[in-house]
């Protein structure tokens, strides 16, 4: 550790120091002793402060230098040498300490890494002699101690782990810019100003925060949005580093404090601190530069996660640059051996976790193959899978948490969108979404554009865009959900969010339970694996991609067009070219992540996959005919349904009671006619759809007969009454199944 009390002999950690330079005496104050009453001879004979009890002294002057002390009656021992230690920096000293500390530690760490590897091996031997001899309660016995130890081991390694990166941090703190006038690291590493003294005594340094370095100035593409590049580590030695927008310096700071504060900085409270460490922040001007992007993604060629970039930097280091207060955590767990053998290998032979996973390749393709934005929805029973299979696809790209919930406001859906650019956007639990809002949701996830605010000031706020896929599932679809708040949704919202009825028939959302005994076995093994190996597929795709990114795009194109033509009949609605145009994607980033060597699957699996949940999709959608023209098709045939009888008069009856009255019904022939008043038609029967378009649609259908080629309505003379009125005529097809 830094040397601390005078008269101590000068050493380094119980190393003697070593002679170095001879030029100057070294002057080490006794306890309690102060410089104070000859701090200006001391200056005159070309004395110099290092530390609270060292001075210096050029050697020549060594004789008036023991004259003076000896006249003040200072105590103070000299040495008429520095040690390589006192020749340094600050920054230089603390990396020198921090580098010795982690050395010392880790020997001892590594030493008791190994014993515990050697204790490990032998309760494993143990353990197989105790098997041989059926002694049952001694195998548990022993595996509970090898547990413990691999428990040990475990936190040992974590230890070496997180003081080598605290040793890197001083390295490269030690070859850092020098810092800003008054401010300064003390001994402990702290980050204090140290205002000017009056000529006596230095007044006390200023604690500001724990280390913080400035390691480069950032901007973005069009050389806005400046920003700082912070360091620091935690008090667990994690390195953080954080490329702060500057603008965050225009107000008071809290946002950026709370940023840091939450990271593990320690902050000073009072405001004279506060105010020093933005004093600090703005003026630290670093020399090396880092490129900012404010979006995850693709940035060029290169892709950006919040702590790395997948593809080689060919100018300057690229890093993202977000005022999103939270950003997705990104990070990996295994490798992609152990996530392809223990979850991509188990979706073999289940149509619908491959497909989940085939998902999850398909966000960074849109930018390259120019597709829209889309989502996929599970909709099926309770406990029968479906998270489950949202957390299988969320392993492609990371931990658990990354998967988000339906329970938020819009504002809050749209916020968390705009930080998975070019990423899976998983969505659990559709039900716990507001009914009310959740159709415009799908919209605008889909358009990728949040909505226009103005900001506190009226001035517009930039909108937020966003390029993504997302993966929802719940026990209802949209339009039902939306229906428990009265809306109806709209066909466009559906194609949006193609929702996938989620029961094979067999397993639940499984078909296939690889040796496990049970959908829930198999369900509850696959959530465990995916908290357990996740992150590394998405990296190499991106990887795999980039060397390949031209055959990569063609590859995808074509084989999207094979699956449309394929399965998109001629006459078939624009909308259900839209959605197999989603399918096909997913079917080819899924064939392409198994080209990569990625996934395992044979050629063709993710393939078959699309196609099942294709077909499913279709059957459920009730064909492949317009959507919206199904849905006008069910809402009259549900309305004559359940009015036919009541709300319709017998025509000719004179003494008439029916109540609401929105029409005639006229049986001749055993044939049913419904006159309808053009009132009731338009507020009831094609309530939510434009009533022409709901015409012509019935006309089509045959469930409305026109007058003639011009006129949709009848004249028609209703007994009792002088003047003719016209109506819609219904034929009895209306009462036919609604679908
Ligand atoms: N196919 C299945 N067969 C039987 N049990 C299952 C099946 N899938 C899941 N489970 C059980 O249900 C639990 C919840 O699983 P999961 O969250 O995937 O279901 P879910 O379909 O999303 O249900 P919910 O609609 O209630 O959210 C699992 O822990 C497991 O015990
Ligand atoms: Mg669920």
């Amino acid at each position: 550790m830094t040397p601390s009390l005078p008269n101590e002999a000068i050493s380094h950690e119980g190393k003697p120091a070593v002679s170095q330079t001879h030029n100057a005496i070294k002057i080490v104050l006794a306890k309690g002793a102060s410089t104070r009453p000859i701090k200006k001879d001391l200056k005159a004979l070309g004395g110099h402060k290092f530390e609270t009890y060292f001075y210096s002294v050029p050697i020549a002057n060594e004789t008036p230098l023991k004259a003076l002390l000896a006249s003040k009656k200072i105590k103070a021992s000299l040495h008429d040498h520095f040690d390589p230690y006192f020749s340094m920096t600050q920054n230089q000293k603390l990396a020198a300490d921090e580098r010795q500390i982690v050395d010392s530690k880790e020997d001892s760490l590594q030493f008791g890494v190994r014993d515990l590897i050697l204790e490990a091996a032998a309760l494993e031997k143990e353990i197989k002699v105790r098997e041989l001899k059926q002694d049952d309660q001694g195998v548990t016995e022993f595996r509970k101690k090898l547990e413990e130890k691999k428990t040990q081991l475990k936190s040992l390694q974590e230890e070496i782990e997180q003081r080598r990166n605290k040793a890197r941090l001083f390295d490269e703190m030690e070859s850092s810019d020098p810092l800003p006038a008054g401010f300064k690291f003390d001994k402990a590493g702290n980050l204090v100003y140290q205002e000017e003294g009056n000529g006596e005594e230095d007044p006390l340094p200023i604690f500001i925060c724990s280390r913080l370095e400035i390691v480069a100035c950032t901007r973005d593409e069009n050389n806005q949005n400046h920003g700082k590049l912070l360091k620091f580590s935690d008090v667990d030695g994690h390195i953080h580093d954080w490329p702060m927008p500057m603008r965050l310096l225009a107000g008071s700071g809290i946002e950026y404090r709370e940023f840091l504060m939450d990271s593990g900085l320690n902050i000073a409270s009072g405001t004279k601190a506060r105010n020093l460490l933005s004093r600090y922040l703005q003026a630290c001007k670093p020399e090396a530069r880092v490129r900012c992007v404010s979006k995850l993604g693709w940035h060029g060629e290169l892709f950006v996660f919040p702590k790395e970039t997948i593809g080689s930097h060919q100018k300057e280091e690229i890093r993202l640059q977000s005022d999103a207060p939270i950003l997705p955590d990104f990070h990996t767990k295994g490798s992609l051996e152990d996530w392809r053998s223990h979850i991509a290998l188990k979706a073999i032979g289940n149509s619908r976790l491959l497909f989940s996973l085939s998902i999850a390749f398909g966000p960074p393709l849109l930018h390259w193959c120019e597709i829209e934005n889309g989502g996929f929805h599970w909709r099926g029973k309770s406990s029968r899978g479906k998270s489950t299979g949202s957390f299988v696809g969320n392993s492609v790209w990371g931990p658990p948490s990354l998967v988000q919930s339906w329970r938020s406001t819009a504002n809050a859906i749209e916020a968390t969108a705009s930080t998975f650019n070019d990423g899976l956007l998983v969505l659990d639990e559709i039900s716990l979404s507001d009914p009310a809002t959740v159709g415009a949701t799908a919209y605008s996830l889909s358009n990728g554009m949040g909505k226009g605010r103005a900001e506190c000031r009226g001035y517009l706020r930039k909108r937020s865009f966003w390029r993504l896929l997302f993966l929802s599932n719940g026990e209802v679809s949209l339009p039902s959900h939306m229906l428990e708040a009265g809306r109806k949704s709209r066909a466009g919202q559906e194609i949006r969010i193609l929702d996938i009825p989620s029961e094979t028939g067999m397993h639940g959302f499984f078909e296939n339970l690889h040796g496990m005994g049970s959908g829930k076995e198999f369900a509850d093994l696959l959530k465990n694996l995916c908290s357990a190996y996740y992150g590394t597929a998405i990296r190499e795709f991106l990887r795999r991609f980039q060397e390949k990114r031209s055959e990569s795009v063609l590859f995808i194109k074509e084989r999207i067009q094979r699956f449309v033509q394929k399965f998109v009949v001629a006459n078939a609605d624009g909308q259900i070219f839209r959605a197999a145009t989603r399918f096909g994607l997913v079917a080819a980033a899924g064939e392409l992540a198994s080209s990569f060597g990625i996934t395992g699957w044979p050629e063709g699996a993710a393939t078959d996959a699309a196609t099942v949940c294709f077909n499913v999709w279709l059957d459920a959608r009730g064909g492949s005919g317009s959507k919206e023209e199904l849905d006008i098709v069910t809402q009259v045939k549900r309305f004559f349904a359940l009015h036919g009888s009541s709300r319709f008069s017998n025509w000719g009856e004179q003494d008439d009671k029916t109540v609401n009255r929105c029409g005639f019904k006229k049986i001749e022939m055993e044939e049913t006619e419904f006159f309808v008043f053009p009132a009731a038609f338009k507020s009831e029967i094609s309530s939510g759809f434009d009533p022409s378009h709901v015409a012509e649609v019935c006309i089509r259908e045959g469930l409305i007969k026109p007058y003639s080629q011009r006129d949709k309505t009848h004249p028609i003379r209703i007994p009792g009454m002088k003047s003719t009125i016209r109506c819609y005529l219904f034929t009895e097809h209306v009462l036919g199944d609604e679908r």
